[in-house]
């Protein structure tokens, strides 16, 4: 029993031991490791446009993203509005890049909606085109108020409230361990809607953003060979 009860304890701490070990490593990756952008880049790009109508604005957004970075966003034919549900809230989005360490996404509601933000292994900001949201951040007594141009940040391993208002559109971008942030994005859609056509969309276009990536580092390697030989 006793013999039992020390082997349970003993493996248990090798376990935890793994997982820090695991964790301490991902996090050295990210910090180390090159970034495709960063959310203040975006931020600027997306205050130009922000205040004209948000299909306008994310069809211009898109153009100017494929020219900064090209063989990393999705083309024209993969973009699609994805409805979400998470943390109680419904929103709309639409995947122009996504990575293993960033993605960058539109994002909005047309109906108002709030819920739980979300806690997250990922720095998140989003620049807002129209609308308003309304972020009350955990022990604080009164929401902070965002408006069309305003960017709203969202540190790794926070959680708040999100208030959306109706027609609120949004870029955002996103960089830390992304797959640990699908558990929550798919949370409500698996347990809550069980719509899995909408499952099915969010795993495709996620594979499809990889598989670019995956494509650009070959590319990046033929190169480095090519320039090396
Ligand atoms: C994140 O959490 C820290 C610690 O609770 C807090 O001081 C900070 O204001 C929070 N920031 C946001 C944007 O929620
Ligand atoms: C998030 O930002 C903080 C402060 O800039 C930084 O220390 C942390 O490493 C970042 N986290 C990730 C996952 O990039
Ligand atoms: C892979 O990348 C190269 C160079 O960026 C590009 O020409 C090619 O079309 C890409 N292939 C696919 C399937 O995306």
């Amino acid at each position: 029993m006793l013999c039992c009860s020390v082997g349970c304890l003993h493996s248990t701490v090798k376990w935890v031991l793994l997982l820090c070990f695991l964790t301490f490593c991902i996090q050295y990756w990210l910090n180390k490791k090159e970034h495709l952008t960063n959310g203040d880049e975006i931020a600027v790009l997306v205050r130009k446009y922000a205040g004209l109508k948000p299909k306008v604005a994310f069809e211009k957004i898109a153009t100017v993203l494929r020219r900064m970075y090209p063989g990393h966003i999705l083309p024209d034919e993969d973009m699609q509005w994805i409805f979400m549900n998470a943390g109680g809230w419904m929103g709309s989005m639409c995947i122009l890049h996504a990575s293993l360490t960033e993605y960058i996404l539109f994002f909005g509601t047309a109906v108002e909606t709030s819920g739980h933000s979300g806690r997250y292994w990922a720095n998140i900001s989003d620049t807002l085109i129209s609308g308003s949201v309304r972020q009350w951040r955990e022990g604080e007594l009164e929401a902070h108020v965002y408006n069309t141009g305003d960017t709203i940040p969202h540190p790794m391993g926070n959680a708040t409230a999100v208030y959306f208002e109706a027609d609120t559109w949004m870029v955002e971008y996103g960089r830390g361990f992304i797959p640990s942030t699908l558990t929550f994005a798919l949370a409500d859609t698996f347990f809550s809607t069980t719509d899995f056509v909408t499952l099915f969309y969010i795993l495709r276009i996620y594979a499809k953003a990889m598989f670019l990536e995956v494509n650009a580092s070959l590319e990046d390697w033929k190169e480095y060979i090519k320039d090396n030989l």
